[in-house]
């Protein structure tokens, strides 16, 4: 029986390892409290500027179904949820992220979370009756990274959709998928959350061991959040899923009937990471919102850990497509728990953009083989 712990390459390109080849000199200690045993990536708290351009967004275009609202916040959910909600947009003065929201096994977990923070010395705040309507118990905190995590068990529970094809759009959102977090030193990032119980089942590396990103899972997915290099906190985006690669091409054709083609930033494509077909859209403030769906199950404690190299002009895109440089850079702000921006950190390691595209011509299509400067179709 062959070894997986030497890096294997794949006849598909990429390589394969036991464990996550990521390795931190800076990490944040590992706290002697256990982690909160989490189940997954629950919901979005987004700040919105405009209530009624927002709504549009999510509900007239996107379908995502009202579970409540009122004058100043709108409560969502996919066709197939059954907790209270997977989006929150709350109105404000600022367009940011109020909280990337877990779900955790049991109500007992959440004191494990602030016990866990706590030793961290990060700032923890809990609410009996839940920091949004539909959701009990909750803790809050503004963790090592910037960011504010909330952790939940108790919620109310809604009618689950699946059914009602009666109601099943084309382009039908069927399942909060992902978050995708920003962050400078993608390293120290993926090893706090091991720390917090995360797996890696992805990675993109250069040859001087550079991580430029991470994918990390809690369910049986590819992932419940990514870790993106560059500037941060910030959020990169956040991921629904649909039942297949149909959906977002009906999504694709919709916002082109409305004469909203502008929405589209990247895609539609299939990703080298994660094997999913994608689509990222800009919402009404910004924020980034990806349509995703068909990647793979990662469940098996063996689950082998892919390594992409940096170079591979497939990583990013199974296809080839150039990845547009706004998908790079821009991002949106994140929250403290008084509601204001956390400042932002220039990542100091070596950009993904700057090393993958321009002028510089290191992406390959089939590695060892020289290659044009640009991919047939580049604009400058
Ligand atoms: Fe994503």
């Amino acid at each position: 029986m062959s070894e997986l712990n030497e890096r294997t390459k794949t006849s598909s390109g990429f390589y394969v390892t036991k464990e996550a080849p990521i390795k931190t000199d800076n990490p944040v200690p590992t706290p002697k409290a256990s982690p909160p045993d989490i189940l997954r990536c629950a919901y979005m708290e987004l700040i919105v500027t405009d209530l009624a351009k927002s709504r549009n967004f999510y509900v007239d275009v996107l379908g995502l179904t009202v579970t409540e609202e009122d004058d100043s916040v709108i409560y969502l959910r996919s066709i197939e949820e059954f907790i209270h909600h997977n989006l929150v947009l709350r109105k404000g003065p600022i367009a940011g992220v109020a909280a990337f929201s877990y779900r955790v096994r049991s109500a007992e977990e959440l004191d494990k979370a602030v016990a866990f923070y706590t030793e961290l010395g990060c700032r923890v705040e809990r609410l009996k009756d839940g920091f949004t309507k539909g959701i009990g118990d909750s803790v809050r905190v503004e963790d090592p990274l910037g960011f504010p995590i909330e952790f939940f068990y108790e919620t109310e529970h809604v009618e689950r959709l699946a059914w009602r094809y009666d109601l099943y759009t084309p382009g039908a959102l069927v399942r909060l998928d992902h978050f995708n977090q920003v962050t400078p030193d993608v390293p120290r990032a993926v090893k706090f959350m091991q720390d917090l119980g995360f797996r890696v089942t992805e990675d993109i590396q250069d040859e001087d061991g550079i991580v430029y990103a991470a994918w990390i899972r809690r369910k049986s997915t590819v992932h419940d959040t990514a870790l993106t290099g560059g500037d941060g906190p910030r959020m990169h985006h956040v991921a629904f899923a649909t039942h297949e690669k149909h959906n977002i091409l009906a999504i694709c054709d919709k916002l082109g009937s409305l004469r909203m083609s502008d929405h589209i930033e990247r895609g539609p494509g299939r990703h080298g990471v994660s094997n999913a077909f994608y689509l990222y859209l800009r919402d009404p403030d910004g924020h980034r919102v990806e349509i995703y769906t068909q990647d793979y199950y990662t469940g098996d404690p063996d689950n082998p850990v892919v390594t992409w190299d940096v170079h591979d002009n497939q990583r990013r895109d199974w296809w080839g497509t150039p990845v547009v440089p706004s998908w790079y850079t821009e991002a949106s702000v994140v929250m403290d728990l008084d509601g204001n921006p956390q400042p932002v950190v220039a990542r100091t390691d070596a950009s993904e953009m700057a090393v993958t595209i321009g002028a510089d011509g290191f992406s390959y299509t089939r590695e060892g083989e020289e290659m044009p400067e640009y991919k047939l179709g580049n604009q400058l």
